[in-house]
C-alpha cells in the first residue's frame, strides 16, 4: 500500500502553485521531481564531503571515493547485476547508448546489421544512424501495430547471419507499451546476438532485473527515477565490455600513458574518463533507496491502477483518441482530442496548473506511423493522485469547449 499523502510531503514542489493554481505535475516521463532526502544529501555532500574521487590520498577524497563506489554497488543490487564492474556511470540513458554505439560499434564491419524498433526514442535511433553513416552498418526495424504492440513475427524474421545487436526499449515513452523483453532477448540469444535494453521508462516504474532479462546492455537515467539530472547508468555484461574499446579518453581510465603507448584500466573505469559525477551517483543511490523503501511492487501496482483510472475517465471525453493500447502497459497516456492541436491543448492545460508534455516526444517515427505531428502526454508517478487525474479530465473538457 502506498501512503500518497505522506509521500507528497517529501516533494516540496508538489505543493507549489503555477498561475495561482495548485500544480498538477503529469510530466514524469520527461523527468521526475526529487524527494527532500535526495536534494538534501546532495547539498550535504557539497558542504561536508566534496573532493575529487580516486585522485587524492587525503581524507575527503577517500570518503568521496567510498561514496562513489558504494553507489556503484547500490546500482548493482538495484538491477541485480552480477558485479559492480559491470555498472558504468554516464550522464544518462542517451550517453549510455551512445557509449555502446561508439564502442561496440568499433567491433562492427560494413554490412553488419542492427535491429531496432519503430517505437524507439530518438536516443535509441540516432546513435545507430550515426554508426551506420560511419561504418556502413544497416538498421533493421521491428514495426508495431495500431495498438502499439511490436510485431514479434517480423522481429524473428529480421535476424540474418549479419545481425550483430538488437536495441529495444523496455517501455515506450509515448505508447506506454511494455515490451516482452525477456522473450525478445531469448530470441536474440538463440541467434548469438546481444541485446541492449533502453530502460529509461521502466526502471522508475517496475522491478528491473538484468539477470532475469538476461540482457547484455541496459541503460537508464537517474533524473527519471527521482535522482538529480546528469547521472545515468550503463549496465553491460563484462564479456562484452571487456572486448569493447574505450569510449572517451582522459584521466582515470588509463593504466599507463606514454607518448609511445597507453594502456587502459579495467572495468568499469575504462569507460569513465574524466572526473565523474560522484555527487550525482551518491544522490542516485539515495533515490534508489527511496523508491525501494516504498517498494517497486507497490509502485507498479499503484501506478497501474492510476493509469487505468485515467484511461477510464479520459475515455468519457468526446473526440478523444488514444495512441497506444497494448494489453501490457505502463504509466503513460498519449492522446489527441478532436482536431485540437497538441500544443494548444498543452498550453491551455498549463494555464490551469496542469503540466503535460506535448509534441513528438523525441519519437518521431511513432508520429509518422499514425500520420500525426504530436500528441498530448500525461505520465504518472506514485505521488500523483486520482484527484489530480480528475483535474486533468476536467481541464481537458474545459479546453475542448473553447474550440
Ligand atoms: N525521454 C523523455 C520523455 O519522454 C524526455 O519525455
Amino acid at each position: 500500500m502506498i501512503d500518497v499523502k505522506k509521500i507528497r510531503e517529501d516533494f516540496p514542489i508538489l505543493s507549489t502553485k503555477v498561475y495561482d493554481k495548485p500544480l498538477v505535475y503529469l510530466d514524469n516521463g520527461a523527468t521526475t521531481q526529487k524527494p527532500r532526502c535526495v536534494v538534501e544529501a546532495e547539498r550535504e555532500q557539497y558542504y561536508t564531503l566534496n573532493a575529487n574521487v580516486h585522485r587524492g590520498v587525503h581524507f575527503l577524497s577517500q570518503q568521496a571515493t567510498d561514496l562513489l563506489e558504494q553507489a556503484r554497488c547500490r546500482v548493482r543490487d538495484f538491477v541485480n547485476a552480477p558485479s559492480e564492474k559491470e555498472i558504468i556511470f554516464t550522464r544518462g540513458t542517451t550517453e549510455a547508448i551512445n557509449l555502446v554505439a561508439s564502442s561496440f560499434g568499433e567491433l562492427l564491419d560494413e554490412g553488419d546489421e542492427i535491429i531496432v524498433s519503430e517505437m524507439e526514442h530518438h536516443s535509441d535511433i540516432v546513435p545507430w544512424q550515426l554508426l551506420a553513416n560511419r561504418k556502413g552498418v544497416v538498421l533493421r526495424i521491428i514495426p508495431f501495430d495500431e495498438e502499439g504492440v511490436l510485431d514479434q513475427t517480423v522481429y524473428k524474421s529480421l535476424f540474418s547471419a549479419k545481425t550483430r545487436l538488437v536495441c529495444v526499449t523496455h517501455v515506450s515513452n509515448v505508447l506506454g507499451t511494455i515490451n516482452p523483453i525477456k522473450e525478445m532477448v531469448a530470441e536474440a540469444h538463440a541467434h548469438n546476438v546481444p541485446f541492449l535494453v533502453d530502460a529509461a521508462q521502466s526502471v522508475p516504474h517496475m522491478k528491473v532485473d538484468v539477470r532475469e532479462l538476461d540482457c547484455d546492455f541496459l541503460a537508464f537515467s537517474g533524473h527519471k527515477v527521482y535522482a538529480p539530472t546528469g547521472i545515468g547508468v550503463l549496465y553491460g555484461k563484462s564479456e562484452w565490455l571487456d572486448r569493447m574499446p574505450p569510449y572517451q579518453g582522459g584521466g582515470e581510465m588509463i593504466s599507463t600513458v606514454s607518448f609511445e603507448k597507453t594502456t587502459f584500466e579495467g572495468l568499469p573505469y575504462k569507460f569513465e574518463a574524466g572526473t565523474p559525477n560522484y555527487i550525482g551517483s551518491h544522490a542516485l543511490a539515495l533515490a534508489l533507496d527511496y523508491v525501494e523503501s516504498i517498494g517497486m511492487e507497490n509502485i507498479e501496482a499503484y501506478e497501474r491502477e492510476l493509469t487505468r483510472y485515467a484511461l477510464d475517465h479520459l475515455s468519457e471525453i468526446e473526440g478523444i483518441r488514444f495512441f497506444g493500447n497494448a494489453p501490457d502497459r505502463d504509466a503513460v497516456v498519449s492522446f489527441l482530442v478532436g482536431d485540437i492541436h497538441h500544443l494548444d491543448m498543452g498550453t491551455l492545460l498549463d494555464r490551469l496548473g496542469i503540466a503535460v508534455r506535448t509534441g513528438h516526444h523525441c519519437a518521431q517515427p511513432i508520429m509518422t506511423h499514425y500520420g500525426i505531428e504530436g500528441t498530448v502526454r500525461a505520465s504518472f508517478s506514485f505521488y500523483n493522485t486520482k484527484e489530480e487525474v480528475d483535474v486533468l479530465v476536467e481541464g481537458i473538457k474545459r479546453v475542448s469547449k473553447m474550440f
